[in-house]
């Protein structure tokens, strides 16, 4: 028998506690093999080189255009959350605190109607520089019954105590912004990060403890193209956006990079108590979410499990000691993640394919790429009028972002949050060996078309646009 090959000869990339947050975020990978650096740096970090040189004439006309954040009327704002990845945000459980706080609204309450609270309390350690201003905010929502929308009850400015409702003028503009910018830290700095950095522990294992014959190395190897580089960078890096060195032109965060880690340890380790920051742990199913966001997610996602439940039928015998393996070494680092016993029950190894695949493909570029039809003055990023202290407070619209903080916005939007597709999820090879595992790739392709096709809500992103693999 031939002996086992390795990509890296059991010498590859492994993960370890994060080097900026040990205790608070996801095991990182930071040894990574120069090859993928180069390959990353030539079809994606090139990019970013490219367009700090030629994209700031475009950004800094969007900022003449239009220099501060708009004034949201309410069914912008409840559309923006509700038809976009926001809508992550709606939890239906109201702790016990926000009932109190909402409790005037939560009478109102008509059977039938859903309520959400919308809790961007992860902004309180968040530290803005000198003129700018955080506030840590909760909205009130509801759904109608029989209604495909949303309704604003309220927002609670935690730094002020001070209840803010529609009808509040001023005062009520401005709680929605601070709001809006909850919304826009929580959803990349604490939510979507949670799809990138606790894969890369599975990336980093998979190419350095199994053989590159091995089927589950085949069906996962295409999905990790460019990740642990740039994942890698997005959290080392001193020109990386969570870094936000003002020196460079692409920083728009309101503040230094201690209070912005804050916002990842929110995602990962979560918020004791509150019930809308939980701890990660794995799960093979995608978390559920409000809106119809929810079902577009999980069409892809029964996709990617009708291929994997067949792949895995066809693993021969002799290939399973290595999984089991592959499974204790990554249960050791993500909580959990089954153990090489629990892996081989049921359909455990073909859902836990099945949501790695989908996380870096479908679920990742989707997020960028409805996140990226959002006008980016409807998502503020540093505010420069304070957050309302009475509902009588009062504010000019164009005191609240200078020129510049569009501007940084803009480039940073172009370079980071804009989905930028190198290669393309429905030109997959898994490279298998057998004519059957090649019929499942064919019957796989042709069922994502499918999906595609027949996608029974809006479709948040095009198939032939999303991406294999995390590389944006
Ligand atoms: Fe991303």
């Amino acid at each position: 028998m031939n002996k086992p090959k390795y990509l890296y000869d059991r010498k590859g990339p492994w993960p370890q506690p994060s080097p900026s947050h040990p205790f608070g975020e996801a095991p990182a990978v930071v040894h990574i093999p120069k090859d993928e650096q180069r390959t990353w740096f030539w079809n994606i970090g090139f990019r970013y080189i490219r367009n700090v040189l030629f994209y700031w004439p475009k950004a800094m006309l969007k900022a003449w255009q239009n220099p501060s954040w708009e004034i949201l009327d309410d069914e912008v704002f409840c559309d923006q959350i509700y038809t976009t990845p926001l809508a992550k945000f709606l939890n239906a459980t109201i702790d016990e605190p926000l009932q109190k706080i909402f409790a005037e609204q939560l009478k109102d309450k008509s059977e039938g109607d859903e309520y959400y609270v919308a809790d961007f309390s992860c902004m309180k350690n968040v530290i803005p520089f000198k003129g700018l201003y955080v506030a840590s905010t909760v909205a009130l929502m509801s759904k109608p019954k029989d209604e495909n929308r949303l309704r604003l009850h309220g927002i609670y400015i935690f730094e002020t105590q001070l209840l803010v409702l529609p009808g509040d003028g001023d005062a009520w503009s401005l709680a929605k912004n601070f709001a809006m910018m909850g919304a826009t830290y929580r959803i990349l700095l604490s939510t979507h990060p949670i799809l990138h950095f606790p894969f890369d522990t599975i990336n980093a294992i998979t190419k350095t403890a199994l053989p590159v014959d091995n089927t589950v190395f085949k069906i996962l190897y295409p999905h990790f193209q460019f990740t642990l580089t740039l994942n890698d960078s997005v959290l080392e890096s001193k020109s990386s956006p969570v870094y936000n060195d003002q020196k460079y032109p692409f920083t728009g965060f309101c503040g230094p990079q201690d209070g912005l880690l804050t916002l990842l340890e929110s995602g990962y380790v979560g918020i004791e108590g509150n019930s809308s920051y939980p701890k990660f742990v794995w799960d093979i199913e995608p978390t559920p979410i409000n809106s119809d966001y929810n079902i577009f997610l999980k069409q892809y996602y029964d996709a990617f499990l009708r291929f994997t439940k067949e792949v895995v039928k066809h693993i021969p015998a002799q290939e399973k000691p290595e999984i089991k393996i592959w499974a204790d070494y990554i249960a050791q680092w993500l909580p959990g993640f089954p153990s090489g016993e629990k892996i081989m029950e049921g359909d455990m190894l073909a859902g836990c394919l099945a949501k790695v695949m989908w996380d870096l493909s479908v679920a990742h570029a989707t997020d960028h790429h409805s996140y990226g039809t959002i006008p980016i003055n409807r998502l503020p990023l540093r505010m420069r009028v304070p957050p309302p202290a009475t509902r009588k407070d009062t504010f000019k619209a164009k005191d609240q972002a200078k020129f510049i903080d569009i501007f940084k916005y803009a480039l940073e939007w172009k370079l980071f949050f804009n989905d930028h597709t190198v290669t393309r999820l429905i030109d997959v090879d898994y490279k298998f060996a057998t004519p059957e595992l090649q019929k499942l790739q064919a019957n796989f392709l042709q069922d994502l078309e499918l999906v595609d096709l027949h996608m029974p809500v809006k479709k948040y992103m095009e198939l032939k646009n999303i991406s294999i693999s995390i590389q944006f």
